[in-house]
């Protein structure tokens, strides 16, 4: 399709608009500043090594540990700033919290504030940059408490700590052979991939949906000998294959990066899962539920997917901390709802259960 007949992702926002005369237009440019960072990060990711080149001086800030206890890679806090100088100076937010800062962030005093509260990952899946695999970034839009918006007073952790069903708006930008934003404002799933020549994103995925079946599963496997009996059957039960209970064979994948793998499976389906587990009693999951779990279940299930922790829908989560985690199983909608279905039942190897519930005549 020629360029001049392609939506922009301004066209793209302006014309969801026009489902509410009376919006300011507010959220549009937020997500336009947003984009922008994503723009920004993509260019300094796409140097690589040879970031220096375009002005980029190593970072001196990396190695250092963030709140998580994890090391920051200089990328990391890098594009951090990049969301934060983007998005500070615009008056459309009350705030912002990230990955990488233990507390909310101000919006500076010569700024004004606004309605919304934005909450991202600046850099998912950073340990792949040092091996050139995609990585990503991750946001979600929340409203600002009344109390708190538009400068009324700073924010707290508190006010950050609503349910993915309240998010306005979520979104991520994949960092791969192309880079992507992909965005949801509440009315379905579009995707966008970025033309280099004019850095703008052109809509090239209108209407995303993730198909309800699915014969991919991703998982980091290492971890199976702390797996919860659920998880394990459900894996077990796909590695059977066709002969199993399930009756196909599966396949599996694993990126280590939540974004490529959440794009994979709005492309073409499939289930993901890193579940809570066993592997350290302080930790429920791997996972954070605010800007990760909660701005890609919202993605999710506006393609028509789905996502849980596997014992209730991610988005009905009410948070407790800025930096929560959580376990999380997203994509395909029925075998999400497989793997809630088996956090509920007893395992087919409990006493109690005849051998083999699973085969029937009319096996799904
Ligand atoms: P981050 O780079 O923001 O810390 O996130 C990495 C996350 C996620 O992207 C990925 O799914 C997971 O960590 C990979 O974990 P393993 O190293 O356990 O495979
Ligand atoms: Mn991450
Ligand atoms: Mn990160």
């Amino acid at each position: 399709m020629p360029l001049s007949q392609r939506w922009t992702l301004s066209r793209y926002l302006i014309e969801q608009r026009r489902r509410f005369p009376q919006a300011s237009g507010e959220l549009n440019a937020l997500i336009l500043d947003v984009s922008l960072a994503c723009k920004a990060i993509a260019r300094i990711v796409s140097f690589g090594e040879l970031g220096d080149s375009i002005g980029q001086a190593p970072q001196p800030v990396g190695g250092s540990v963030n709140v998580q206890g994890e090391v920051q890679k200089p990328l990391d806090v890098l594009s951090n700033e990049i969301f934060l100088r983007m998005n500070e100076w615009n008056g459309h937010l009350a705030g912002m919290a990230s990955e990488e800062m233990e507390t909310p962030y101000q919006i500076p005093a010569q700024f004004q504030r606004g309605k919304y509260l934005l909450v991202f990952d600046p850099l998912d899946g950073s340990s792949n940059i040092d091996v050139n695999v995609s990585v990503g970034s991750v946001f979600s839009v929340l409203r600002a408490p009344d109390e708190a918006g538009e400068g009324a007073r700073d924010v707290t952790e508190a006010d950050f700590l609503q349910p993915g069903s309240a998010q306005v708006a979520a979104g991520y930008a994949i960092y791969g052979p192309t880079t992507m934003l992909v965005l949801s404002v509440g009315y379905g799933v579009a995707g966008f991939t970025l033309n280099p020549n004019l850095g703008e994103f052109v809509l090239t995925h209108p209407d995303i949906r993730i198909p309800a079946d699915a014969h991919e599963f991703a998982i980091n496997t290492s971890n199976s000998r702390f797996w919860e009996p659920p998880i394990k059957r459900f894996v077990d039960e796909c590695l059977a294959g066709r002969t199993g209970p399930r009756g196909k064979d599966f396949n599996m994948r694993w990126i280590a990066s939540m974004v490529a793998e959440a794009h994979r499976i709005l492309m073409r389906g499939g289930v993901f899962m890193y579940p809570r587990d066993t592997k350290d009693p302080d930790k429920p999951g791997r996972l954070r539920l605010l800007y990760e779990a909660n701005p890609i279940g919202f993605i999710v299930e506006q393609a028509g997917g789905r996502a849980s922790t596997g014992r209730q829908p991610v988005l009905g989560v009410k948070p407790s901390a800025l930096h929560q985690r959580i376990g999380l199983v997203f994509g395909s909608k029925n075998e999400v709802e497989r793997i809630e279905r088996y956090h509920r039942e007893p395992a087919p190897n409990d006493s109690n259960v005849p051998l083999f519930a699973e085969r029937s005549l009319f096996r799904d």
